[in-house]
């Protein structure tokens, strides 16, 4: 099959045609669609028809898949967790949940976070569900060097438990799972360690606080970044087509859920993540 790539959002994002996942991907292949990632932050491999084996053997190519306890997952694979319209707060109200609807990275309250993200659209809705994404690195990038060189010395405060309860609903997670995750530090300002470029490095709601400086002072200077980083010139918009299989690079990009579809509209994705290192 010839494979295709088509540019989606000019300054990040890619698409492939052509890939067929229900084999896993040969050491070529997966070689050529890591290139592809690293090159433009977020890759949709098109047209996917595959089973949960075949959807981690696709997420094997970029890395190795992790276990995420507290999130629901497909019966027998562990690691391949859902992202679900149904899904419900049992733990907490029974409200309504849409995980990840406030900008963020994945992970970051670990001293490991996840380096990319694989989501699989299973079932779209017709009308809205998109995910957005920020280039951290452009954004970075088009900060006064000044300032640039002043967040580069920052460190940053990641818990679990989303340290600005007002931003967003989230899962209530057990206590038993919490005790486990003690918070994280990790720089403001990260170097990719395969394109060796700069990125901030930001996921709002678990950023407790900067080291040296008051939570309020802290969330105000993050708020600040997330709202330059999240003007349109440095972020994309994917509207979901069933069979799209979304690989990003959380090292060097934030991504937002949108829970604006229809009440009764369906929509169901199966989600890997993928090892990271210790963020420098
Ligand atoms: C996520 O934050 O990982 C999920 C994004 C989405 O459902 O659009």
């Amino acid at each position: 099959m010839n494979r295709v790539y088509t540019d989606l959002g000019g300054h990040m994002a890619i698409a492939v045609d052509g890939v067929d996942l229900r084999e896993p991907p040969t050491p070529a292949l997966a070689a050529e669609l890591r290139r592809a990632l690293w090159d433009n932050i977020v890759l949709c491999i098109r047209g996917q028809s595959i089973d949960p084996a075949a959807f981690l053997a696709a997420g094997r190519a970029f890395g190795e898949p992790e276990i995420r306890p507290e999130i629901p997952h497909v019966p027998g694979f562990p690691a391949v967790t859902t992202l679900s319209s149904e899904d419900r707060d049992t733990k907490g109200d029974g409200k309504r949940l849409v995980a990840g609807a406030n900008w963020h990275s994945d992970d970051t309250f670990m001293p490991r976070p996840s380096a990319l993200t694989v989501l699989y659209g299973i079932v779209v809705p017709a009308v809205g569900g998109d995910t957005q994404y920020a280039n951290m690195y452009a954004a970075y990038e088009a900060l006064p060097a000044e300032q640039r060189r002043s967040l580069d010395t920052l460190q940053v405060v990641h818990t679990m438990k989303p340290a600005r309860a007002d931003l967003a609903r989230t899962r209530s997670i057990d206590p038993a799972i919490l005790a486990q995750r003690p918070p994280s530090t990790h720089p403001l300002v990260r170097t990719h360690p395969e394109t060796g470029r700069k990125a901030l490095y930001i996921s709002r709601n678990r950023m407790d606080h900067i080291v040296g400086m008051e939570r309020e002072a802290s969330h105000r200077l993050i708020d600040d970044l997330v709202d330059h980083a999240t003007q349109p010139q440095f972020t994309y918009r994917h509207k979901w087509t069933q069979g799209d299989l979304v690989v990003w690079d959380n090292r060097c990009s934030m991504h937002k859920a949108n829970g604006d579809y229809p009440e009764g509209a369906r929509r169901f994705m199966q989600r890997i993540v993928v090892a990271g290192e210790v963020p420098v």
